[in-house]
C-alpha cells in the first residue's frame, strides 16, 4: 500500500504550495487535499479534495480510516491580525483543531505529523536578534499564545506517547500563488502585488520595521526535509527556529525600484505595526541547520526577481 498523504487547510498560504509539492513528488492520487473551502483552480484540479472542517475531529478520523493515510500536515489556522480581532474563534481553531488531530496519532491513526508554529510565539521580552532556540517566551498576541500552547502540546504528545510530531517556526512567508491572510507580515506580499497593479503602496508598518522574512520557496523545501528526516535526528519536537533573511519595508521598496524606478510607498502604521515590535528581528537557525541540514537559497533581490515576474505573468 503507498504510503499517503493528507493536508488539512490545503487551500491556504502555504498549504497550496505544499499540495503541489508533495503531489508533484508522491503523485496526484495520494495527496489528499482538504479545507473548508475550495481553493484556487491549480490546486482543485491537482489532485483529489476534501471538504473538511479542521476541528470537525470525527470527520477527519473518517477521511483517515478510508484513506489508509500515514503523514498528515495540519495548516489549517487564524493568523495574527485576524486572531486580534476574534480571540476566542482563533484559540478554538488553533488549538482545537491540533489536539483532535494529537489524538488521533496518538491512537495510531497515522504515523507523522507536520503543524506549523511562528515567530509569533516570541515576545516583547525576547532577545530581538538572532533570537535562540530556547529562550524567554511571553508572546503578547493570541496567535502567538496559542501556537506556544501548540507547541507544548506537541512536545508532550511526542514525549508522553511517542506521537512523531514535527514543527517548524516560519518568519513570514512571501509567494505568489496563493494570497496569505490575515497575517502581520502580509505586507511583504500586498507590496509586489500594489507594485505591479498601481505602482505605489500604503505599507502598514512602519519603513524601518526589520522582520524575519523567507521566500516560500525555501519554506517548502525546508518543510519537506524536516519530514523526511530519521525521527532519531530530530532533537526540538516543539517547534524549529528557521531562518532566510531579515529587512524592513524600506529596503523592499529599495529592491522594487531597482526594477521599476518609478514605484512609490507611503507608511501609515496601525495595529499590526505594534505585533511586529514585539516579535524578533533575525532568528538563530542553527538547530535546523545542525539536525537536519536546513539551508536557505533566496535572498532579498532573488525574491523580488522571482515575485515581479510570475506576478506578472499570472495576471
Ligand atoms: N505570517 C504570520 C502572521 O503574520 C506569522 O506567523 O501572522
Amino acid at each position: 500500500m503507498p504510503k499517503k498523504t493528507l493536508i488539512v487547510g490545503a487551500c491556504g498560504q502555504i498549504g497550496t504550495e505544499l499540495t503541489l509539492a508533495l503531489r508533484s513528488r508522491c503523485g496526484s492520487e495520494s495527496v489528499i487535499a482538504s479545507d473548508i473551502r475550495e481553493g484556487q483552480q491549480e490546486l482543485m484540479r491537482s489532485g483529489p479534495f476534501v471538504q473538511l472542517d479542521a476541528t470537525d475531529k470525527a470527520a477527519i478520523r473518517e477521511v483517515l480510516e478510508s484513506n489508509e493515510i500515514s503523514d498528515v500536515y495540519l495548516m489549517a489556522a487564524m493568523l495574527s491580525a485576524t486572531a486580534e480581532k476574534n480571540p476566542a474563534t482563533a484559540w478554538d481553531l488553533n488549538m482545537g483543531s491540533l489536539l483532535n488531530i494529537l489524538e488521533l496519532a496518538r491512537s495510531g491513526k497515522f504515523n507523522k505529523l507536520f503543524w506549523p508554529s511562528s515567530i509569533a510565539v516570541f515576545g516583547p521580552s525576547t532577545p530581538r536578534t538572532n533570537t535562540p532556540q530556547s529562550t524567554v517566551m511571553e508572546p503578547t498576541t493570541v496567535y502567538g499564545i496559542s501556537k506556544l500552547a501548540g507547541e507544548g502540546w506537541c512536545a508532550y504528545y511526542h514525549r508522553k506517547f511517542g506521537v512523531d510530531v514535527r514543527s517548524i517556526r516560519y518568519p513570514g512567508l512571501i509567494s505568489w500563488k496563493a494570497q496569505p491572510g490575515g497575517g502581520t507580515t502580509d505586507y511583504a506580499v500586498e507590496i509586489y502585488q500594489e507594485a505591479l497593479s498601481s505602482g505605489t503602496y500604503q505599507c502598514f508598518v512602519k519603513e524601518d520595521t526589520r522582520l524575519p522574512m523567507m521566500y516560500m520557496e525555501d519554506a517548502i523545501s525546508g518543510t519537506l526535509q524536516l519530514m523526511d528526516a530519521p525521527s532519531a535526528g530530530i532533537t526540538v519536537r516543539s517547534s524549529y527556529n528557521l531562518g532566510a533573511l531579515s529587512f524592513t519595508p524600506a529596503q523592499m521598496a529599495e529592491s522594487i525600484r531597482s526594477h521599476m524606478p518609478d514605484f512609490r510607498i507611503s507608511y501609515a502604521p496601525d495595529y499590526r505595526q505594534e505585533i511586529a515590535e514585539t516579535w524578533p528581528e533575525s532568528i538563530d537557525d542553527s538547530k535546523a541547520r545542525e539536525d537536519w541540514g536546513w539551508h536557505p537559497r533566496f535572498g532579498l533581490e532573488d525574491i523580488t526577481r522571482e515575485m515581479l515576474s510570475r506576478l506578472r505573468t499570472k495576471s
